[in-house]
């Protein structure tokens, strides 16, 4: 069976004493919860992870980085490397994010090569993608959301799918207040499943875990999560992401 999972993206937000006020709320909050089949994964700043790794440490709460650097080490001023992460026993990196890949330039073919190293190393991966307003408006979508599942996964193994998380945002719903509507996220994971179970057995395309991401607030999370081929949320609005802890409840 599929895990569902509810992961919260921090972006750049909260300084050090904040996230652990926060960690501590969300730990509370977990305590009560029943996960018998959920995973809560956070994913803070670089400067947080390991007091937030630290802290998480006996709790059901994993810990995620936003990204890393595809090279093992070197001179590339102000990145993290994968062997960094698993120094603080950060086993999990988002890649792909659309503000990574529209701020800073990450195209699908760096995203290969990040994902081939946090592989490499064990890691697993939380890979994302989504198409722009004028993609879906265009009828685009599939295409793009295609192209980026392609170049930056499809060279992968079976086994490496193990690792991997997707998480389908649509750009045009991120932080915006606009939400895909269920029928909307379903349709493209649905998509994507399938796209995987061309590519590879169908057991991967089974087993791989779907996030939605955009906008999921505590009034729309229930029908988008209960739909067949969304497997949890990635959320960016932490207040949302203790809110929708209680649906677990
Ligand atoms: P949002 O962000 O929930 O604020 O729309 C989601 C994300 O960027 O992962």
């Amino acid at each position: 069976m599929r895990n569902k999972i509810v992961a919260g993206n921090w972006k750049m937000n909260k300084t050090y004493k904040e996230t652990k006020v926060l960690v501590k709320d969300l730990m509370k909050q977990v305590k009560g919860v029943k996960l018998t089949d959920t995973r809560v994964i956070i994913a803070p700043p670089f400067t947080n992870l390991q007091k937030a790794s630290k802290m998480t440490k006996d709790c059901k709460i994993e810990v995620a980085a936003q990204n890393m650097h595809q090279a093992e080490s070197g001179a590339y001023t102000g990145e993290i490397s994968a062997d960094m992460l698993k120094s603080i026993h950060v086993e999990t990196v988002i890649l792909g994010h659309s503000e990574r890949r529209e701020y800073f330039g990450e195209t699908n073919e760096l995203l290969a090569k990040k994902v081939d190293t946090a592989l490499a190393h064990g890691m697993e991966v939380i890979y994302c993608f989504g198409e722009v307003l004028e993609d879906r408006k265009s009828g685009n979508h599939f295409k793009v959301v295609e192209e980026q599942i392609k170049k930056g996964l499809f060279h992968l193994t079976s086994d490496d799918w193990k690792n991997v998380i997707l998480a389908y945002e649509p750009v045009w719903a991120i932080g915006t207040g606009e939400t895909a509507s269920p029928e909307q996220a379903q349709e493209m994971h649905a998509f994507v499943r399938e796209l995987v179970a061309q590519r590879y057995i169908s057991d991967v395309a089974e087993q791989v875990s779907i996030l939605y991401g955009g906008s999921v607030k505590p009034g729309n999370a229930k029908e988008i999560f209960s739909k067949e081929d969304v497997d949890g949320g990635l959320i960016g609005g932490l207040m949302i992401l203790q809110r929708s802890l209680k649906r677990y409840k």
